[in-house]
């Protein structure tokens, strides 16, 4: 942990939380205690959630068994309430704003547009045999068509599962076959930072390993990639302009499956963690509202992609939602110069942007220059999402990005969340570098000493440190894996009962302020995408030169978190730059380019416990070049192996 001080006052005002620190430990209270919350969540709900069906219970079950359910009995339609809700007042309304590759090629689209365009390909989907329940893969780029699939999908009924489009074909055929998907969304190509990426050709030698694939529907992004299709095929772009504006929307129970997003955890394979349709669109929205204090004429820009649960929640249905205008960005944040962002928030009028520390962390590196000469008059608010942010980052961001005027909005949550689950309120919560703050309405974090899973005892002015667990379930709590209810139990509940367990480090400090100290199991977060390292480990073992590996993180500049494997090659190999070279593209091939490892360390041996377990804490010292704190080093089975290691990991360095 940083330091406590200095502590920055809020900025501005809460135009919804008026009375500051006060007011927010009112509602906070209110939305846990017994007594008010189910009166609390009926007034929130009431305010984001025109319901088909009334509910009958706010809130049922809990993490005991994992059968928590929220707004039982009600019925809604997502996309009604992301779309049609607003047409009455703002159907002229810039719904999404796109920021295309190039820069200068922006396009608007209303509220009325994307209402039509959304009933459009929904019709599309039914039209080809597309039913209510039925799962949709969606492997497709940063472009308003992708934001109005996820809408069709949520109009007619049907769970879709966005997979990343940096995904290999592999990665995508192992989530299309795991959902069981009849029915494939894609683009001809994709493009980020000029260079195009061929989609349909990554997605077709997945489906020709999916024989339940009915139909893949390709949309049209530029037209130009000649791409071969397929009696399987449906062109959108000469498909969709003839379909009915107009699309029924389906009566979906609150509990019914929204969504399912792959996501790595420590062991197997990624797991589909699975949303429901109030509870989910009910948080994305109000974490919208109130960790950002949205405003009527704010221009919204969270550049993630909507491939990760960021882009869920906060490109499509937290600001659609509350009817704001929310932007898409197809780019990287160094295209064409490192003041792109800059550029793009003069040229739209940019108000709360919200981006990841790993990016601000690449752009420091540019100095000051890139980010002063844009005029950035019209930022409020910033945010920031995906791993701890150090102080100097935010510091950087804080005075240099948003001249010192802006509420920095650190926010704390996951896949599984659905939301925020701990940040400060904009103009409500004197802010420390570094620290999430603290909960979100409706979320009892709690601080957990890892062994014995007791709380770790905290009053003011004290410390506590552990691990972190989340006592209650909220509206968004991910309801299970897909099709492993067992595998949910083992990973998130069974771990503390009752609590749900978050896998991240952290502390309480001596004013109640939680900080984040990173994962505590086998998974990595690399420039906030994550990612397990059994995942990286089974990619490397299956190329026959590999015999053992271990994959660890060790602290990286720009990444947070680098990506270091250490290897045990097969008997009869030699090591050489050649060999190294083609296991990186085989992890890459195997994953994805954001899990290219950073270093490949052959070793004559890991260092294991005499039962065979390798002890990943030797190895992450080792690499974090703190060989002074071993530890405890003679439960190895051959205590050896650790000086080898040390003189090799100095030599790749
Ligand atoms: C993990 C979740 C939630 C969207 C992006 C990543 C880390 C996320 C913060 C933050 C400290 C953070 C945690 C968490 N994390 N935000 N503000 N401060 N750590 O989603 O891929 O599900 O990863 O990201 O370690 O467990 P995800």
């Amino acid at each position: 942990m940083a330091e406590l001080k200095p502590v920055y006052d809020p900025i501005g005002q809460h135009h919804a939380i008026p009375g500051g620190l006060k007011q927010y430990e009112e509602m906070y209270k209110e939305s846990i205690d017994p007594s008010t919350r189910d009166e609390f969540w009926r007034k929130q709900s009431a305010q984001f959630i025109d319901w088909i069906r009334p509910y009958d219970r706010v809130s049922t079950g809990g993490f005991a068994v994992g059968d928590h359910a929220w707004f039982v009995g009600g019925q809604l339609n997502v996309s009604a309430c992301c779309l049609d809700r607003h047409l009455a007042t703002k159907a002229d309304k810039t719904a999404i704003l796109w920021e295309a590759d190039e820069p200068g090629q922006s396009k608007k689209l209303s509220y009325l547009e994307v209402f039509h365009g959304t009933c459009r390909v929904a019709n599309a989907l039914k039209l080809h045999g597309c039913r209510k329940g039925d799962f949709v893969t969606i492997y497709m780029p940063m472009m308003p068509d992708t934001a109005m699939a996820m809408l069709a999908c949520t109009r007619i009924g049907c769970p879709h599962s966005v997979v990343f489009a940096g995904f290999t074909a592999t990665s995508l055929k192992d989530r299309i076959v795991d959902s069981q998907s009849k029915w494939v969304c894609t683009a001809d190509v994709g493009k980020r930072g000029s260079k195009t990426i061929k989609l349909k050709e990554i997605t077709d030698a997945a489906v020709n390993d999916c024989p339940n694939v009915e139909r893949v529907f390709v949309f049209k992004r530029t037209g130009e990639h000649g791409v071969p299709y397929h009696a399987r095929d449906v062109h959108m772009d000469l498909v969709v302009p003839k379909m009915r504006p107009y699309c029924h929307a389906e009566a979906m129970g609150s509990e019914e499956t929204m969504f399912t997003l792959y996501t790595s955890g420590s062991t197997g394979k990624p797991k589909g963690v699975a949303h429901s349709y109030a509870g989910y669109l009910l948080f994305a929205a109000m974490t919208t509202k109130y960790s950002f204090d949205l405003r009527d004429d704010d221009v919204f820009a969270c550049v993630a992609d909507v491939g990760w649960i960021t882009g869920h929640s906060y490109i499509v249905y937290g600001p659609l939602c509350n009817g704001a205008t929310t932007v898409m960005f197809e780019s990287v944040p160094t295209y064409p110069d490192p003041g792109r962002y800059w550029q793009m928030v003069a040229t739209h009028k940019i108000s709360v942007f919200y981006t990841a520390p790993t990016a601000i962390r690449a752009l420091m590196a540019y100095g000051d220059e890139p980010v002063k000469k844009h005029d950035r008059s019209s930022l409020r608010i910033l945010g920031t999402v995906g791993e701890p942010i150090n102080p100097e980052a935010w510091r950087w961001y804080f005075q240099v990005v948003g001249d010192s005027k802006c509420a920095i909005a650190d926010t704390y949550w996951q896949t599984e969340t659905g939301g925020h689950v701990m940040t400060p309120l904009p103009g409500v919560t004197p802010m420390k570098p570094g620290s999430c703050c603290l909960p979100f309405f409706g979320v009892e974090p709690k601080v957990l000493d890892a062994q014995s899973g007791q709380e770790v005892a905290w009053s003011k002015g004290q410390r506590a440190d552990g691990v972190l667990a989340l006592a209650k379930p909220w509206p968004s709590a991910c309801r299970t894996v897909w099709g492993d209810h067992e595998r949910y139990m083992a990973t998130y509940l069974d771990c503390y009962k009752p609590y749900y367990f978050t896998g991240d480090g952290c502390t309480k400090d001596e004013d109640g302020y939680y900080w984040i100290t990173g994962r505590v199991d086998d998974v990595l977060n690399t420039s906030g995408h994550r990612i397990g390292t059994a995942e990286v480990e089974s990619a490397l073992v299956a190329h026959p030169a590999v015999a053992q590996a271990a994959t660890i993180g060790y602290p990286h500049d720009i990444k947070g978190q680098g990506i270091c494997c250490y290897l045990e090659l097969t008997k009869g190999i030699t090591e050489s730059p050649e060999l190294l070279k083609e296991l990186k593209g085989a992890v890459r091939s195997a994953i994805g380019p954001f899990a290219t490892p950073d270093l490949l360390i052959p070793v004559a041996g890991l260092p294991k416990t005499r039962s065979g377990k390798i002890m990943r804490r030797i190895l992450r010292k080792v690499a974090a070049a703190e060989e002074d704190q071993l530890g405890d080093v003679t439960t190895l089975a051959d205590p050896s192996v650790v000086p080898l290691l040390i003189a090799k990991v100095k030599q790749a360095q």
